[in-house]
């Protein structure tokens, strides 16, 4: 750089076309200096010397991504390089031919950009799978669909065990609270959701529940059902707590045959058919919805699962404004 001041600096570095031209490129595009050369159609020495200079006046910035360096302009026009002048230049250059020419060759370069990623994919295709768990795990795709729930849900989680659910769903909703009639099991649950200041825990059967009428967006047995002799006085309290168009989740196993886990785990039914259930969801006043079968995992020992939402009323029915319940449920936990 000289010493004549910055307005003759930044001048100097575009009295040069050439330079002018692989600013209205970046301007549009990062680009390495090998997209560059093919765009302008110069030796990749000449490109070196021009993006030199303009770099050494502010208009141009780097970054190495990997192997490669991409060229980009600095934001806003910052550094010794000028906005107004750039205005002006790029008004008088960006008409001319040769600009045209580039930006069409532009075009070209960054879909033979694209093409290489999609070669990639094509050649990955078979292997792609393999990849992604290798790379980022099993689960984290079912997790990121948690992102769908609404923010401004109160869930319970009834029959909460150490309080998986509750933890997974928190970061999510508004509140969530978790009952069980297990002193083991919540204090299992209060260790795991000691960082979650939206769950309120309470101990309580699933038969009288603990919580207020119509105050629940959402409830879930998850697991839990075929623990209960009385399955239906289970779901109607459920109905009870649930706001009018709530959702019940259940999670549970298919009709079965395992008769040693009434012995090993206190289970009163072998599970449940479609049938039996959608008629328990009626009898306690739900709408019974779809049934899913759950895909098991590949090493997993149990029963087949299903999973159904059924609903209180009209589906899809709008959420009451944030209560007055919610409040106080956030103090308690506060
Ligand atoms: C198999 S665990 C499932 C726990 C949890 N939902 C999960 O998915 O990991 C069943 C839970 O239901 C609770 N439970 C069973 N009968 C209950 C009842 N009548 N009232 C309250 N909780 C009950 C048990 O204490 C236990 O924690």
């Amino acid at each position: 750089m000289n010493s004549t001041g910055p307005i003759l600096d930044n001048l100097a570095a575009l009295t040069e076309p050439v330079r002018c031209r692989i600013l209205l490129l970046l301007e549009r595009h990062e680009l390495t200096v090998g997209e560059l050369c093919s765009v302008l159609q110069l030796p990749q020495s000449t490109v070196s010397r021009h993006l030199k200079t303009l770099g050494e006046a502010g208009w141009v910035v780097s970054r190495r991504d990997g192997t490669s360096r991409y060229y980009y302009l600095p934001e806003g026009g910052e550094g010794s390089a000028s906005p107004q002048l750039w205005n002006i230049v790029r008004a008088e250059i960006g008409e001319t031919p040769a600009a045209g020419q580039d930006s069409k060759r532009l075009e070209s370069t960054l879909s033979a950009r694209r093409a290489k990623s999609e070669a990639f994919f094509a050649s990955a295709a078979g292997e792609w799978d393999r990849l992604r768990a290798e790379l980022f795990g099993k689960d984290f795709y079912s997790h990121s669909l948690l992102a769908l729930l609404d923010p401004g849900w109160v869930v319970g989680d009834l029959g909460c065990g150490t309080g998986q659910v509750s933890a997974l769903v928190a970061p999510f909703v508004e509140q969530v609270v978790a009952v069980d009639a297990s002193s083991e099991m919540l204090g299992a649950a209060r260790s795991r959701l000691r960082k979650h200041k939206n769950v309120v825990i309470r101990k309580g059967v699933l038969e009288k529940l603990p919580i207020d009428d119509g105050s629940l967006d959402v409830a879930a047995f998850m697991l839990v059902l075929h623990h209960l002799p009385d399955p239906v006085a289970a779901l109607s309290e459920a109905r009870r707590v649930l706001r009018p168009g709530g959702k019940l989740l259940i999670v549970d196993m298919y009709a079965h045959e395992r008769e040693e886990y009434k012995q090993q785990m206190g289970h009163v039914w072998l599970g449940f058919s479609e049938d039996k259930m959608s008629k328990h969801l009626a009898t306690s006043g739900f709408e019974p919805g779809a049934f899913h079968s759950i895909a098991p995992e590949a090493d997993a020992k149990g029963p087949a699962l299903f999973t159904t939402v059924a609903y209180k009323g009209v589906r899809g029915s709008k959420r009451q404004p944030r209560s007055q319940k919610v409040a106080e449920l956030a103090k308690e936990t506060a």
